[in-house]
């Protein structure tokens, strides 16, 4: 079968569904593959490098489309395209059949098969290399950051210089999803302060994961509406959260906003007020613009200055890095042609068994199977949460972690003592002494270790055991010349030799073990 790539055809478009790099795994996969002319051009992908990957460059979209048998696209064809497309023919690009009802009656009546890429279930874990809104929604939460520092007139991170001490740029982000969690790391990386907040409280790990700080709405609802997305919350919640957002306004010289529900109007979280609060040369970047905006004073597809603050509102975000987007969406687009052409003969099998195609094909030989019926999945795991939550009943042991009750301290330490006294009165004086290094050793060891962090526990380790390689100096004493030059103590050739052992594998202790201190903690620095 033929796959073929059309030059995008809305305005402003640079994206290409294709690249040359997957042109050569396509053709590996059996198929043939045909680019329009130009169609790489505002990616900075030329014809030529098409061409030397093993594709058919042709001069018109009309030829293209006549000739192909699947198409690949990036945005929903526009109805001129559906009138080029071939009767029965494959379309796979984002189709939105929510918003696009027309379209779809349209590609319906070409008896297409059409698999949006939106459309995919995004909780199979097996559908994650397909996933391009997640793809799409990283370059463009990047691209969020990068147009907020060109409209910034500050760095972003703190410097201390001859000239003067700059403060690091304070980073506020609304919504910690895929293009939120994209923007806090890039942020963060570029040096700012970043905070953030979500609905959702389980993100908070991941938020601080990636170098910010989550900010809690001083109000306790769960906002997971499941499937990893957030639910409407009540009034009470959005009061506490407007009043937290107006002091981060005040506080922060940059807003990227991504809240959004999916289906739903972007929530209004940055209100005018806020933005007067704002400091001047602030940057508000508001990535639900197309769905509403989370800002009252957005205007989608355009950056305005509203009381001193830039509030871009962009709706072509990923776009605006075509190089990688159309790279990332091209890769999910090739492993979404393995998944449909298993046996590596260049044609396709739409396989409605499989709930991943099935979710994504929204119409099947002219018939529209969207929406498809809800998915199976697993039941979800009871949450370790709420039994934590239950308080621990009095006198049922000590659960990992849980500390000591006052009183079962008092015993353990009468009795320690009471063995301590115990061994005082009737062992040895000399036994006694080394008893007390001992014990005291124990003890240091112990509180040394329990204060670190769980995660440098083996660089502690392998630096201890580096350090406590004692046996080197007994080692080296025996094998050293006795000082005073008499011959008849040097130790037999036998214990010569196991000194000379004992001090090479203590060797390796030592140094192996500042070694992996090294290796290990050079993971944790940038
Ligand atoms: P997502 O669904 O992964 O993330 C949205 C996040 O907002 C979720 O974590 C959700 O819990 C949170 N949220 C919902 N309501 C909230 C509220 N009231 N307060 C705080 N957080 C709330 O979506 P994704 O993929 O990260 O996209 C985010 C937004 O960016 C969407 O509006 C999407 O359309 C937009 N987008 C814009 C692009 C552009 O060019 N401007 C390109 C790609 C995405």
């Amino acid at each position: 079968m033929r796959i073929g790539v059309p030059k995008e055809t809305a305005e402003g478009e640079r994206r290409v569904a294709t690249v040359p790099d997957v042109v050569g795994k396509l053709v590996k996969l059996g198929f043939g593959v045909a680019v329009e002319s130009g169609a790489g051009d505002a990616a900075n992908f030329a014809d030529d490098t098409y061409r030397e990957a093993g594709a058919d460059v042709l001069p018109t979209a009309a030829e293209l489309w006549a000739t192909s048998d699947i198409v690949f696209k990036v945005r929903p064809p526009s109805p001129a395209e559906v009138g080029l497309m071939r009767e029965g023919g494959t379309l796979i690009g984002f189709v939105w059949p929510a918003q696009n009802p027309e379209l779809m009656q349209q590609l319906a009546a070409k008896r297409a098969t059409v698999l949006a890429i939106d459309s995919l279930p995004r909780q199979l874990s097996r559908a994650q290399k397909m996933d391009a809104l997640t793809s799409m929604a990283g370059v463009s939460g990047y691209r969020a950051v990068i147009e907020a520092a060109n409209a910034f007139g500050r760095f972003f991170n703190g410097q201390v210089t001859a000239a003067g001490k700059i403060p690091p740029a304070k980073v506020f982000i609304a919504g910690a999803g895929v293009a939120g969690l994209a923007a806090i790391g890039t942020a963060a990386n570029l040096g700012a302060i970043v905070r953030a907040n979500d609905t959702r409280a389980e993100v908070a790990d991941q938020v601080v994961s990636l170098g910010g700080e989550f900010v809690k709405v001083d109000y306790e609802e769960e906002g997971s509406g499941g499937g990893g997305y957030a639910k409407v919350m009540s009034e009470g919640f959005q009061a506490a959260q407007r009043a937290m957002y107006a002091q981060q306004a005040k506080e922060c010289d940059i807003i990227i906003t991504t809240a959004l529900i999916p289906g739903k109007p972007a929530p209004r979280l940055i209100t005018a007020e806020m933005v007067r609060s704002m400091k001047p040369g602030s940057v508000i970047v508001d990535m639900a613009a197309e769905q509403g905006g989370n800002c009252e004073l957005t205007v989608p597809g355009e950056a305005v200055v509203r009381h001193g603050v830039t509030i871009v509102g962009y709706t072509d975000l990923a776009s605006r890095l075509a190089k990688q987007s159309s790279t990332l969406y091209s890769n999910n687009l090739l492993r979404l042609t393995e998944e449909l052409c298993k046996t590596k003969d260049g044609v396709i099998d739409v396989n409605m068994d499989d709930d991943a195609i099935r979710g994504l094909t929204v119409i099947r030989q002219g018939e529209v199977t969207w929406p498809p019926p809800p998915l199976k999945l697993p039941a979800p795991p009871p949450k370790p949460a709420a039994a934590a939550a239950v308080p621990a009943k009095k006198g049922h042991g000590h659960g990992a972690g849980e500390p000591m009750s006052a009183k079962a301290l008092a015993t353990v330490f009468g009795l320690g003592a009471i063995a301590f006294a115990l061994v005082g009165l009737y062992a040895p004086a000399s036994f006694l002494a080394h008893f007390v290094v001992f014990v005291l050793a124990c003890f240091v060891g112990y509180m040394v270790i329990w204060n670190v962090t769980p995660s440098l526990h083996t660089p502690l380790m392998s630096v201890t055991n580096a350090i406590s390689s004692i046996i080197a100096i007994g080692a080296l004493v025996q094998i050293a010349p006795p000082l005073d030059g008499a011959g008849a103590d040097r130790p037999s050739g036998l214990i010569l030799g196991l000194a000379v052992f004992a001090l090479a594998l203590t060797a390796i202790n030592m140094f192996g073990g500042f070694a992996v201190t090294r290796r290990m903690l050079a993971m944790f620095r940038k």
